[in-house]
């Protein structure tokens, strides 16, 4: 009886630390592939601003703000086309992302996000 009651706080304890650390799995090589068949390194590279700012600056960006928000906003910023500004001051719609698998797209997003090194505002 006792025995059983120790198993199950230790299942129930390691439940609660699988939940209360959502970290994801990200797989890099997927989302360095998938960014470079979408063009996206034309105009970003992790760590150095093209005509996009860096991939680990827009990390730095957004450390602080809500993770689960963030890559919800960034999903539709590389699904809905909106407007994004360049360097130049011209606008034009950011480029859409050619696949529609989510969990893609989220890997994609979750590796921009844990990149490290960044700052914000971009000092490059
Ligand atoms: C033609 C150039 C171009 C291409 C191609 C491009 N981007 Fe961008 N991207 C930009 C520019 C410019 C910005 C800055 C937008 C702004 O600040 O208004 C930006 C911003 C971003 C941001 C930061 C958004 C934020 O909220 O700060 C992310 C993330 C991003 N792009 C991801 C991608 C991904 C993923 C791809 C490929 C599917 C991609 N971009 C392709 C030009 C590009």
């Amino acid at each position: 009886m006792r025995k059983q009651l120790v198993v199950t706080g230790l299942i129930a304890g390691a439940m609660t630390l699988a939940f209360s650390a959502p970290t994801f799995a990200v797989d890099a090589d997927a989302a360095l592939s998938l960014a470079r068949q979408n063009g996206c390194l034309k105009c970003h590279s992790p760590d150095k601003h093209k005509d996009g700012p860096a991939y680990r600056d827009v990390a730095a960006k957004y450390k602080d703000k809500d993770h689960a928000e963030i890559v919800k906003k960034l999903i539709h910023h590389i699904t809905s086309g909106e407007k994004a500004k360049f360097p130049d001051g011209h606008e034009e719609e950011h480029k859409i992302i050619k696949v529609t698998d989510v969990a893609q797209q989220t890997n994609l997003v979750e590796w921009i996000l844990s990149l490290p090194g960044g700052k914000w505002p971009e000092t490059d």
